[in-house]
């Protein structure tokens, strides 16, 4: 393997306003440990995010922009003045450490439960159950038919973005990632099993598009373009709801062409999440077939390793990897592949579980070493 000057991987790179040391990126995870009352990151998340300071770039866990926006028990918020606060002794952290963060800006839309909204139906552009399961207070529980928001519900969606952007600022973050990927609510917006609506937010691929581009315009009044950040999964099918039909490629075509008018920081795709060998109207390598459709930063995500995310920038396939489990296992992920050194081993029965096991105890290089 490749010493640190020669790999891909670990060369600089700015990323619309933001430079990076290296190009490793540590993927956004849900680890499900902002377990007190206000759903704020801890002393705990300081230690997990500021032992990962080593990668190029940190993308928070997904940070619901509102009381509304949450599907998943103990996941941490970006909306109250507790969140707040609790966001800015991890960016200083981070910063101290030499790195940089950006927060993941959620609303899982309809991959949600009534549980969470005092027996009120989560929001979605339409009322289709997207069969699938949300992590409750009291386990995981299967989902319901959501309610299909008014017009009046999405202008008041898309200013909750602009205001956790706005919070993202105050607590120090580099920037912000709109998480519109996943099977959550701008997907839900983006594929037609999932939005049936007839006004301006459905019907066309242009108007199903319409619900992120007005959130982006929104939130770039808080935060210069070259400080945001976009993810997509335009691959996504039988998983987290989601079903893809014929359109759902032109319109992630779509959407990344128009976002070459704006000079963000990076755009952050996914290769599949399961095997779509079988369906011929999806895509099975992402980064390929993308890059040539657009012109900024492309950042590529899921299942790549040292060799394979060396590989797909030098062959100019992607400008930077995001690596989630990996990162999870091995806080000095970056130094360990700088070293050719060998990886820990995750614990997944440990991701979601709360407390300090498997989130902040995974051993480093050095103390390996004694
Ligand atoms: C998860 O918790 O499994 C999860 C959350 C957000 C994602 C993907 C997966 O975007």
């Amino acid at each position: 393997m490749d010493n640190t000057s020669n790999q891909a991987l670990l060369k600089p790179i700015k990323v619309g306003d933001v430079s990076l040391k290296n190009r490793m990126v540590m993927a956004p995870l849900t680890r499900s440990r902002a377990e007190d009352a206000e759903n704020a990151a801890s002393d705990l998340h300081v230690k997990y995010y500021t032992q990962r300071a080593g990668a190029g770039l940190i993308i928070s866990e997904g940070s619901q922009v509102s009381k509304q926006a949450v599907g998943y028990v103990n996941t941490a918020g970006i909306h109250s003045l507790a969140q707040i606060e609790g966001w800015k002794k991890v960016t200083d952290s981070v910063h101290k450490e030499g790195g940089k963060i950006f927060c993941q800006l959620w609303h899982v839309g309809r991959i949600s439960h009534p549980d969470f909204h005092n027996g009120e139906k989560p929001w979605a552009p339409s009322a289709v159950n997207p069969n699938s399961q949300s992590f409750t207070p009291d386990g995981f529980k299967d989902t319901v038919d959501p309610h299909a928001m008014s017009l009046g519900e999405i202008k008041q969606t898309i200013g909750e973005f602009k205001q956790a952007a706005k919070n993202a600022v105050e607590a120090g973050f580099d920037g912000v990632e709109i998480h519109s990927s996943n099977g959550y609510l701008f997907h839900q917006f983006f594929n037609r099993s999932s939005n049936k609506r007839d006004d301006d937010y459905g019907g066309t691929i242009e108007k199903r598009a319409k619900f992120l581009f007005d959130v982006l315009e929104e939130v770039k009044k808080e935060v210069p373009e070259g400080r945001i950040g976009l993810r997509l999964n335009p691959s996504l099918h039988g998983v987290f709801g989601m079903e893809a039909d014929e359109e759902t490629i032109p319109t992630f075509e779509y959407i990344v062409k128009k976002l070459n008018a704006y000079n963000l920081a990076y755009v952050h795709m996914s290769e599949p999440f399961t095997d779509i060998s079988d369906i011929d109207f999806l895509i099975g390598n992402i980064a390929e077939h993308f890059r040539p459709l657009y012109d900024g930063n492309l950042m590529i995500n899921n299942g790549f390793d040292q060799k394979t995310g060396n590989k797909v920038i030098s062959d100019k396939k992607a400008d930077m990897v995001a690596y989630g489990k990996l990162f999870i296992a091995n806080p000095d992920l970056p130094k360990r592949f700088a070293e050719n050194a060998p990886l820990n081993e995750g614990d997944p029965d440990t991701y979601y579980q709360g407390g300090e096991k498997g989130y902040i105890d995974y051993p480093f290089l050095e103390e390996k070493e004694v």
